[in-house]
């Protein structure tokens, strides 16, 4: 009797499971495929054998041998899954970006960090020193149509006080109609619209924004500046209201060597108006180049509201009374730093913009 082909399966089963598990790599395992299960390992060559056998043993060796292929294709199949899944992690792992360091890398290498401009910055100062006084900031739009950039404010069609502005003209509808904003004096008629509508009166306001006039840029000019208007509709405001605020925010500002005077002025919006001077912070007030020799610098002009303003927004002159001001941001940062020459908020010189960090 010759002994059956299948008398050392058990052995072969486990060796080749053995052998599976001895491959670390994902490329060794392939390598080895063709020996564990493929063409070239021992079941394979066991298959062949059983050609020899009766019939009838055939058939039960055969069952035999497929059942030890399947347990070793088994081994194989869940070995490779292990091998593939730590692969991806490895994979993963090379990938990772570490924040840790790159963290520390940026504080060995600090990038440069800018800061507010000169005029944002004393924008925010400016609306610090109202806020402290009672009053709140709102903003309006800076292309205006006519109506709210003059006619609302007594400045008709072809009245000569437009000649104050010299207007850039926005091509839009008919011409002439929507303009640049030329002062913030516009967001006094938007508040006071917004009050009638909500019936919220008074109204204590300031509002800072960017305007637009096509002046020639020169030591105290240029063609898009900022302002920031003040508006005070309440009962029984008088021009003595106007003048304390003026002072109270001159020295607030400006600091308590600084003064201000209100020398009579003309504005179609304010009856009677003045125009608001400070003292010189160049020359402290003895006269030099950017005071034109006067020792003062106009800051803005103010008055008490006029009642044809008031009329157009629908408020009732005989309850309610008011004053305005309006006056240049650009302006007080150059009077507040002592720049000679305002076109240097313009240049982006970065050795004149480091002195303001
Ligand atoms: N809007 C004026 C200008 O830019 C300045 C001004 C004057 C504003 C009188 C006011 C005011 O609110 O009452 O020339």
């Amino acid at each position: 009797m010759t002994t059956s082909p299948l008398a050392e399966l058990s052995t072969h089963v486990a060796d080749l499971i053995s052998r599976v598990h001895l491959a670390t790599t994902l490329a060794d395992l392939q390598a080895d495929e063709p020996f564990l299960i493929g063409k070239r390992s021992v079941l394979s060559s066991l298959q062949k054998s059983l050609g020899a056998l009766a019939p009838e043993e055939r058939k039960a060796a055969g069952a035999q041998l497929q059942e030890a292929r399947r347990v070793v294709e088994e081994a194989f199949a869940t070995h490779r899954a292990t091998l593939e899944r730590s692969a991806r992690s490895a994979a993963l792992e090379a990938d990772r970006l570490d924040l840790g360091d790159v963290v520390l890398a940026q504080v060995h290498a600090p990038v440069a960090v800018g800061h507010p401009g000169i005029v944002a910055a004393t924008q925010r100062q400016l609306e610090d020193v109202f806020v402290a006084m009672g009053f709140r900031v709102s903003e309006g739009p800076e292309v205006e149509s006519d109506w709210y950039n003059f006619e609302a404010l007594n400045i008709p069609p072809a009245h000569p006080a437009r000649g104050m502005w010299d207007t850039f003209y926005v091509d839009l509808g008919e011409p002439e109609t929507v303009v640049l904003r030329t002062h913030t004096s516009p967001t006094q008629i938007h508040l006071m619209e917004r009050a009638v509508a909500d019936d919220s009166l008074p109204i204590h306001s300031v509002m800072p924004g960017r305007c637009y006039r096509r002046d020639t840029p020169d030591a105290r000019h240029l063609a898009a500046f900022h302002q920031i208007e003040g508006l005070v509709v309440d009962r029984g405001i008088s021009f003595a209201d106007l003048a304390g605020v003026i002072e109270t925010f001159t020295h607030a500002y400006f600091g308590a060597d600084i003064s201000s005077r209100l020398r009579p002025a003309y504005f179609p919006f304010t009856e009677p108006s003045a125009e608001f001077e400070i003292t010189c912070t160049i020359c402290r007030g003895d006269g030099c180049r950017t005071c034109s020799h006067t020792g003062w610098i106009e800051l803005g002009g103010c008055g008490m509201l006029d009642p044809a303003v008031l009329e157009a927004v629908g408020i009732d002159g005989d309850e309610w009374s008011g004053f305005a001001f309006g006056f240049g941001i650009d302006r007080c940062a150059q009077m507040r730093h002592q720049i000679a020459d305002m076109r240097a908020l313009i240049e982006n010189d970065v050795r004149f913009l480091r002195q303001f960090s």
